[in-house]
Parts: C-alpha cells; structure tokens; sequence
C-alpha cells in the first residue's frame, strides 16, 4: 500500500505544533499500526530527518502506552483494541491518515506524538491501594468467601490499562471512566471496603485538581475503550462518593 500521512510534529511542551505530510510506500497489510510508523522513522533517519516521537512499550495491549488519535479515535478505527493491535489491514492503498497525540488540558504533549499521562499516576496515588500488613500474616484468597458476580465485575474494572483514550474521546476531557474503574476494582471486594470511603473522595479530589472535565453521559469513552470498561462505573463511583460525602 502507499499512503499519505499527516503527523503531529512538536518539537518540545513549549513549543507550537503542526501537521506535516508525509508520504509511505510498501506498507503490508499484515504490518502494526506501529511497525508502520517504524518504517517511516526508518527512512526519516536515512534522509537524516528526526524521527516522529511516539510511545510504545508492550506493543501488545497490555502498557497502555501506545496513545494515538488515529482518524479522530483514540486507538484508529477497531474496537476494544490499542492502536498498537491495529493493524494495516484497516486501511487501503491511497489511503490518507490522520495521527495525532491525545488532546486533553491534563495530558499536556511532550513530543509530537507523546503525551504526559502522569495525571493518571496521580490519580491512582490518590487511592489505588489497599493497607494491608504482608508481613507473614497473609491470609489465604479463599478464606473471604466473595460473590462470582462481584469478583468478575472487579476484575473487568481491574482491566483498565491507564490509556487515556477515554479522556480523549471525551468532549469535556472528563476522566470518570478512568477514575471510576480504579475506584470500582476495590470498592466491589470485601479488602477495598475497609477505606472505601477516603479512596472515592481522595481520587475524585485528585481528579477535579488536574484539570480533567464533568461526565456528561455522551457514552463516547466506553465506545473507544480498548478494554471494554463499563460506563456502570462511573454509576457505580457517583454512588460510592455520594455516600462517602453524606457520612460526613
Ligand atoms: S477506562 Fe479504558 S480508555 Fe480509559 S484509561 Fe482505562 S482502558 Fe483506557
Ligand atoms: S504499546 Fe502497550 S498497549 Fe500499546
């Protein structure tokens, strides 16, 4: 396949940004979304032009790391997939794309492609844990019996990889989804209960501090999540943070 490419170039944080063609040839379509743009830095750095700055690291779904506003999607055009699962297939010779990094206030650009997500990191500080002395008094998983129903829930929350496309997708830069399923992988097991209460605020508080935007229910980040998390959560963490706060 040939294509044409409009990339994001950004030199540094400070620095104004703009779109810049390029053209590539003999793409397959078996290549990664990613391995394409290897081929292109590739002929950059032999025509002694700097690479497009993007970032990457499992390369499988799992890191989260790959954020790309592929088309005007967070992750391009599949579904329940990172950008680094999409494949070439998706596109067709003369085929023009579009790349750009996430756009949110929170998620301020580093380098072309790559964005700054340690909001998120701070987020999960705020309360992503549970305190629990592992000093050989570990008590045995089956010893707290835990409905299937609930566990599965968890653990489907407990899938979020800290991508940011939800943030992306979203037309306020809301991070409820994120938030939400963090908030949701301990509220929903009998361990996270103990300081369920300060985790909601703390995290909510965290949240509103780096700027991200309100749910306004449009939905558009549960359509672009790669892993599927539910917009119940976010129903499920207004709950939780309206009886946190009513407790006083
Ligand atoms: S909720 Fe989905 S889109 Fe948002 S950070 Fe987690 S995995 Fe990514
Ligand atoms: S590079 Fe890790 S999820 Fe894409």
């Amino acid at each position: 396949m040939n294509l044409q490419l409009k990339i994001w170039r950004q030199q540094n944080a400070g620095s104004k940004g703009k779109m810049v063609d390029y053209s590539i040839s003999g793409v397959e379509s078996d290549m990664s979304f990613l391995e394409m743009l290897d081929v292109l830095n590739e002929s950059l750095i032999n025509k002694g032009e700097e690479p497009i700055a993007f970032d990457h690291d499992c390369r499988e779904g799992i890191c989260g790391s790959c954020s790309l506003m592929i088309n005007g999607e967070p992750h391009g055009p599949d579904r329940l997939i990172t950008a680094c699962q999409l494949h070439m297939r998706k596109f067709k010779d003369g085929d023009t794309i579009v790349i750009e990094p996430f756009r949110a206030k929170a998620f301020p650009v580093i380098k072309d492609l790559i964005i700054d997500r340690t909001a998120f990191d701070r987020i999960h500080q705020a309360g992503g844990y549970i305190s629990v002395n592992t000093s050989g008094n570990t008590v045995d998983a089956n010893a707290i019996p835990i409905d299937k129903h609930k566990a599965d829930e968890a653990m489907d929350a407990a899938t979020c990889i800290g991508c940011g496309a939800c943030v992306a997708a979203c037309k306020n830069a809301s991070a409820m989804l994120f938030t939400s399923a963090k908030v949701a992988q301990f509220a929903l097991l009998p361990q996270g209960r103990v300081e369920a209460t300060e985790r909601v605020q703390n995290m909510v508080r965290q949240m509103d501090l780096e700027g991200f935007g309100n749910c306004t229910n449009t939905g558009a980040c549960e359509v672009e999540c790669p892993k599927g998390i539910s917009l119940e959560n976010i129903a499920r963490m207004n709950r939780e943070y309206l009886m946190a706060t009513s407790k006083g």
